[in-house]
């Protein structure tokens, strides 16, 4: 049997002993993606960790999201095999700026996208993922609200609504990195590709997208439309899956620089540690927990 098979095999008995639920976030690791039980985007595998009746959810995704897991459910074990793993988009804001920015702006509600810590939630009203952020805002009855912290799904979202949005400049790196010439050069070379793109994209980029979504969102929109290629605008790992989902399409990076190194740290064998030895529990202390609670609850249930 083949290191890779074996590993494999350990990890779905131990899997099965601990009666854990693993969640792969669609930028991982084609083998973690392969391994868990569900993969998706931000906001299905929140729903998918709060009503789970697994006692562990292993999460390969990056810390915020191992912690939006703990908030939604407390009494499970949630763990990230990379405790390294982070967000620096979600290192953009703290909460003690975020208490500063708010004294800046008396009165107004805040909406976070989820890529914000525990704590930058506990102060929030309620949350937002890429996939959902224009129904979170306009579910507000304020017509002027803070966003936090990416200016790139802010400025989307603004677009789309008539509130007023005050706008934290965050930005993710990566898909910052997307340059305007690259996605004009990827169009030029597969003139008949359509071009769907994440809305952390710059402005820039966006302008040039048939299609504005979440990473599940893409897995739609291609499933939903006849084109036999995309160009597709967000983290290279979401390939395998649409690839994996769509054998007879073809799929484009525009840049090489699409690549979340914290997403890359998860690996099977680190996958493997952290269900044998219950390693690296991810929790949150229970003040802050319940007040992120209830804007990711309040969020969740916005459908
Ligand atoms: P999605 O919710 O669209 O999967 O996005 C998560 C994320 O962190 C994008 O960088």
């Amino acid at each position: 049997m083949s290191y890779q098979v074996e590993l494999r095999e350990r990890i779905l008995e131990l899997k099965r002993d601990r009666n854990a639920v693993i969640l792969a976030h669609n930028y991982q690791k084609g083998e973690i993606q392969d391994i868990a039980d569900m993969h998706g985007d931000s906001l299905a595998l929140s729903r998918k960790a709060a009503e789970t009746d697994a006692d562990v959810i292993v999460f390969c995704g990056v810390h915020f999201m191992a912690e939006s897991a703990a908030i939604l459910s407390p009494d499970k074990t949630v763990l990230l095999p990379a405790p390294d793993a982070g967000c620096p988009l979600a290192d953009m804001i703290t909460a003690d700026q975020l208490r500063e920015w708010k004294k800046e702006h008396p009165g107004l509600s805040v909406v976070s996208y989820v890529n914000t810590s525990a704590a930058v939630k506990a102060e929030s009203d309620i949350c937002c993922t890429s996939s959902n952020a224009v129904k979170v805002v306009n579910s507000l009855p304020d017509n002027k609200i803070l966003f936090c912290p990416d200016r790139n799904l802010g400025r989307y979202v603004q677009e789309l609504t008539e509130k007023e949005l005050v706008i934290w400049p965050g930005c993710c790196a990566t898909h910052a990195r997307l340059r305007e010439d690259e996605v004009l050069k990827a169009k030029k070379e597969h003139p008949e590709a359509l071009f769907v793109a994440h809305p952390e994209c710059e402005p820039s980029v966006l302008k040039h997208a048939d299609h504005i979504t979440s990473t599940s969102g893409m897995f739609t929109y291609v499933k939903e439309t006849g084109a036999e290629e995309y160009i597709i605008g967000t983290e290279m790992g979401i390939l395998h899956g649409l690839k994996k989902e769509n054998p007879g399409k073809t799929f484009i990076l525009p840049s090489p620089a699409l690549v979340c190194l914290n997403m890359k740290r998860i690996t099977l064998p680190k996958l493997l540690t952290s269900l044998k030895e219950k390693v690296h529990v991810i929790s949150v202390p229970e003040e802050i927990r319940k007040r992120a609670w209830i804007a990711v609850k309040r969020m969740i249930e916005i459908v």
